[in-house]
């Protein structure tokens, strides 16, 4: 089973007026938008339960991880090279 989490205590992250929250899932980072399928919930503030899923705060709506991160709307951040001085 991959391990994921949330990273809850981190600001808001916003991108093209988006609010985002950073995720670990299988060793990766992503940003996921904070916004519930079901009716927009904060899923920053939801948990990770046992079966790799996101349970939404609002309704405990039960999301698998692996399709919250297949999304078009999630950015995988990629480990950039260091660039010389
Ligand atoms: S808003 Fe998330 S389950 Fe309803």
């Amino acid at each position: 089973m991959a391990a994921s989490w949330i990273a809850a205590d981190l600001p808001p992250i916003y991108r093209d007026g988006r609010e985002y929250f950073l995720l670990g899932h299988d060793d990766r980072l992503y940003l996921v938008l904070n916004r519930c399928p079901h009716r927009g919930g904060p899923l920053k503030f939801g948990f990770v339960n046992g079966d790799d899923e996101i349970v939404c705060p609002l309704h405990h709506g039960v999301f698998k991880i692996a399709q919250l991160v297949a999304q078009a709307s999630t950015i995988r951040l990629d480990e950039q090279p260091a660039t010389a001085p």
